[in-house]
């Protein structure tokens, strides 16, 4: 029986530690760390995660800015809302929701934010950072990962680290982390050959691939960490059931530890989002 990995107890004690430096901010700075938002259109599962973030940003005593634009917006009219925060001293963190619509060019979008205001960690710049000296901000769901892996086995230096999925958000800066961190690390992607021997090699493996249950428990090698980025809606018994890209039941009597989900990586990314907007705003003002 694998040891679970709660993500929830995680990211509340990461939202804790926020507050008590968010308060030293205020008193000592006279500084509010502040998170605009941008939505456009009205996908459910982003608004779910936009009003989650409003929410979680006021709770750790932070400001928070929402900018709902609707789905047929000019890609010019995005870029001008876009220059008007990157200008606006109140805003330290600006995160577009992905994904945009068709018609908007999201790569032009994602570097029109300025690279000192990026809390996703997508902007160039900051991508270029993670790969060379590591001191730019990290891309969230990542950077929860890697967070909960330290935790649970301290040192990763000489660990096998698989990760299943290569997207800007997830696999890539996932392995630049773990390289970061003295793992051996693989990406495996639909083009893999024999992805099921090359799980089995794995002490951590990160399923990221956004397919429900496609990783069963006879992948997982006896004692490995299994982090489950996915978040899948099926339906199940009539009901809607979320479910990772683990299939839990199976990998869960292999595994040395796992993370539930829902419970285990969605939690770490808002904290995780919090906190690079901190770090943001401190470095805008010179301060650590
Ligand atoms: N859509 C799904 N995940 C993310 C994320 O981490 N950042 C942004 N901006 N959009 C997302």
């Amino acid at each position: 029986m694998a040891t679970i990995i709660d993500g929830k107890a995680a990211a509340l004690k990461l939202r804790e530690e926020l507050s008590v430096t968010v308060s030293a901010l205020k008193a000592e700075h006279d500084l509010v760390p502040g998170l605009a938002v941008v939505l456009v259109g009205e996908d459910p599962a982003s608004q779910v995660y936009v009003r989650n973030k409003a929410k979680q940003t006021a709770e750790v005593g932070m400001q928070s800015f929402e900018h709902r634009l609707s789905a047929d917006t000019a890609e010019s009219d995005l870029l001008a809302l876009i220059d008007t925060l990157n200008s606006d001293p109140q805003v330290h963190g600006i995160l577009v929701q992905l994904p945009l619509p068709d018609h908007i060019n999201e790569p032009k979008v994602i570097n029109a934010v300025s690279h000192e205001k990026d809390v996703d960690g997508f902007h160039l710049t900051n991508v270029g950072r993670l790969n060379t000296d590591g001191k730019g901000v990290v891309p969230c769901t990542p950077l929860g990962c890697l967070m909960m892996l330290k935790a649970e086995l301290g040192d990763l230096s000489g660990l096998n680290a698989v990760i299943v999925g290569r997207s800007n958000i997830v696999g890539k800066p996932m392995a630049a982390l773990l390289l970061q961190a003295n793992c051996t690390v693989t990406i495996a992607h639909s083009r893999t050959r024999d992805l099921q021997s090359l799980c089995q090699t794995a002490d951590i493996l990160v399923a990221a691939v956004g397919r429900p249950k496609m990783v069963p428990g006879s992948w997982v090698k006896s004692g490995a960490t299994v982090i489950d980025v996915g978040i899948n809606r099926i339906e199940q018994d009539g009901k809607t059931k979320l479910v990772g890209d683990v299939d839990y039941d199976s990998a869960e009597s292999v595994a040395g530890a796992i993370t539930p989900v829902p419970g285990g990586v969605g939690p770490m990314t808002i904290a995780c989002l919090l906190s690079n907007t901190v770090q943001q705003a401190k470095r805008q003002h010179g301060i650590g």
